[in-house]
């Protein structure tokens, strides 16, 4: 098979995360992975080829060192080797004054230009990871990978699928993308929909639900200072469209615990009534890593879209939106998103 090139813009949790699993995935060990192949693509096909930061303790650093870099905290399972890729200075756009204060330590480089980058690097898959805040560097770096004629995975929450404008150009240049904001492997938005589903097929009558969560990483301050909003109600919608009727339902971030670190605990509230009428209640707790969470389902979506582009298929990939994110332009429940995405993979 080709490789699979991968840029990615933001050197922050879920890239040390990616860049780690990649590594110790490639040995041999598919404990943890989804899949092992894809469309005939394994992990190790998967190679990066360019990185944008904006971060002064991380530009002009390979990679493999940069996503040690502080603030990042993802623990470390792999042994760190060069990777010959060194993190270039990328478009600042809102990311200063839309991240939590004092957690990007700005580089005075100027920055390069992103779509001449990914163009001279051959890049198939633009991979965005940058801070849930930036919005409009989220559709900077989308407008990048346009004109490179890239593939685009929106993994932040901004608005970049769901922006019907952006979608149509992509429609319209013939190169694919997919969003918004990734569906974690077992984070607490697939779980709460995963529960409710279940409560649902049972036949329970559900009256309330709530999800609330805490973490420690630069992801959890921003969100609780400056896309809160955005995010519960990206996440209220997926984990509603779970149960056909409406019911009280609370699902969002938060607050921050630095000491955490990369740890996040969810807490789950379920109240309702089954036969007869009786009732039930039920609290859960889960307690995750947060950024190697988002690494499996990134191998399946980055390896989607090169699928995807294989196939010559253009604008808002469907089956990967409704797979990977928890804003796809089109909900669905799990089973059935995930039988879209293998029909997609051919698998
Ligand atoms: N499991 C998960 O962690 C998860 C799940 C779903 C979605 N996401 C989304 O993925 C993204 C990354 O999450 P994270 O925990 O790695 O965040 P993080 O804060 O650890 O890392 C973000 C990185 O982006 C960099 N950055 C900010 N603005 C930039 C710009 N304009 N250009 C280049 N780099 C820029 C920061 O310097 C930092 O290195 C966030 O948008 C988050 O909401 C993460």
């Amino acid at each position: 098979m080709a490789k699979i090139k991968v840029a990615l813009a933001g050197v922050g949790n879920c890239c040390s995360a990616l860049v780690q699993g990649i590594q110790y995935h490639s040995g041999g060990e598919a404990t943890g992975l989804i899949h092992e192949t894809l469309g005939g693509y394994s992990v190790s096909d998967i190679e990066f080829v360019a990185a944008f930061d904006i971060d002064r303790r991380k530009v002009g650093l390979d990679l493999a060192y940069a996503i040690l870099s502080e603030p990042n905290k993802t623990p470390i399972i792999t042994e760190i080797r060069s990777l010959g890729i060194q993190v270039q200075m990328g478009p600042i756009g809102d990311s200063l004054e839309n991240s939590g204060e004092g957690l990007i330590d700005a580089a005075s480089e100027e920055p390069v230009d992103v779509a001449a980058v990914l163009r001279a690097s051959g890049a198939d898959v633009l991979v965005n990871l940058i801070s849930g805040s930036a919005l409009d560097a989220s559709r900077q770096y989308a407008v990048a990978a346009l004109e490179a004629g890239c593939a685009f995975l929106n993994a932040a929450p901004s608005p970049v699928v769901n922006d019907g404008e952006m979608s149509k150009r992509f429609g319209e240049a013939g190169v694919p993308i997919a969003g918004d904001d990734l569906l974690d492997q077992i984070g607490a938005t697939v779980t709460h929909i995963g529960l409710l589903e279940f409560l649902h097929s049972r036949g329970a009558k559900i009256d309330e639900s709530y999800q609330l969560d805490v973490g420690g990483g630069a992801e959890s301050v921003n969100t609780l200072w400056k896309t809160r909003g955005l995010k519960r109600d990206i996440k209220t919608a997926a984990v509603g469209a779970s149960v056909p009727y409406d019911f009280p339902l609370v699902s969002g971030s938060t607050d921050y615990v630095d000491f955490l670190g990369n740890q996040r605990e969810s807490f789950f509230w379920f109240k309702g009534s089954y036969f007869g009428g009786a009732p039930f209640a039920m609290d859960v707790k889960l307690n995750t890593v947060d950024a190697p969470n988002a690494g499996a389902i990134l191998l399946d979506v980055v390896r989607g879209l090169k699928i995807a582009s294989d196939k010559g298929l253009a604008g808002p990939v469907e089956p990967i939106c409704a797979y990977g994110f928890k804003r796809p332009p089109e909900r669905m429940g799990l089973a059935e998103a995930y039988g879209l995405f293998r029909s997609l993979v051919g698998d």
